[in-house]
């Protein structure tokens, strides 16, 4: 029996006004099943960001609400948003802007603890930093003595530290290389399997979909134009987009991540 964690009714964002009006999210409705990933794959500027941003109460909805473990969630503000911030992470593609550049890193994930209110320790700290290949030695950099994928790595170990419920990664590691990249999903579907932790995972690369979800939306021009199992998604598309996505991407056939999602899904006996 699953257990849906994270429920969008209806949600829908509208930015500016009259002619310059874009409707970035219309009308949306999805859930999130506990101790799932689901991806949201679409092309750039199909509103996968806005959801996300949506998702963690970083920007208001128009209309339309959001439910987290059943209580109602929607444009949270003050404490009330910081206390869900403890069950609710994220991991955004442009790590930067969330550095201060006067602080350390290890002052950056000692004022991301204190926020939230959960210390978590030396030793998940460690554990956290060396899931993306880091160590304690990080904490005494400033942030420009790092690369963009260093600071990459960081947040998502930030992110990772809290040991959220829900984990929202918005092409979180589009900066890292490809054998740092499948290190992290394989950490997510680890914490996933250990912990019940519930991955929103966003990404335009439908390679990196196949790999890591157990359910997939595929969103178009704002709109959620397909939901379902991974295998129903990339296997079956019904919709004329997702066709157009998967044929749009050939080097997904050469990828080993996929070929080792092919062989689990065969031994479940679910491809035809
Ligand atoms: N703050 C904003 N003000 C006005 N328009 C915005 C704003 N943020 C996003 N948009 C518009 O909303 C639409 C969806 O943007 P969004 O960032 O959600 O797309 P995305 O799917 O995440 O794209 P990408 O793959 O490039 O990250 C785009 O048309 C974008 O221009
Ligand atoms: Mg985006």
């Amino acid at each position: 029996m699953t257990e849906e964690i994270y429920n969008a009714e209806h949600i829908v964002k509208t930015f500016g006004h009259g002619k310059n009006q874009v409707q970035a999210v219309k009308d949306v409705s999805f859930g999130l099943e506990k101790g799932q990933v689901t991806c949201i794959v679409g092309e750039s500027g199909s509103g996968k960001s806005t959801v996300a941003r949506m998702v963690l109460g970083l920007m208001p909805i128009t209309s339309g609400k959001l439910i987290f473990q059943g209580k109602d969630v929607t444009n949270l503000k003050g404490r009330a948003r910081t206390e869900y911030w403890r069950d609710v992470q994220a991991v955004f593609q442009d790590p930067f802007s969330a550095f201060n550049q006067f602080f350390t890193v290890g002052k950056l994930l000692e004022r991301s603890m204190l926020m939230v209110g959960k210390n978590v320790g030396q030793e998940r700290l460690e554990e956290s930093l060396g899931y993306v290949g880091m160590d304690l030695s990080v904490l005494a950099r400033y942030p420009h003595q790092l690369s963009g994928g260093q600071r990459q790595r960081v947040m998502i170990a930030r992110a990772l530290m809290m040991q959220p419920e829900l984990l929202i990664a918005d092409e979180a590691t589009s900066m890292l290389d490809a054998s740092l990249r499948v290190n992290v999903l394989n950490v997510l579907k680890d914490l996933r399997d250990q912990l019940g932790m519930t991955v929103l995972f966003i990404t335009h690369d439908i390679g990196q979909a196949c790999y890591l979800a157990d359910r997939v939306l595929v969103m178009e021009n704002g709109v959620m134009v397909e939901q379902g199992t991974t295998d129903e998604v990339i296997f079956n598309p019904q919709h004329e987009y997702t066709k157009r996505l998967l044929a749009d991407v050939p080097k997904l056939h050469e990828e080993i991540e996929l070929h080792d999602l092919q062989e689990e899904l065969q031994k479940a006996g679910e491809l035809a």
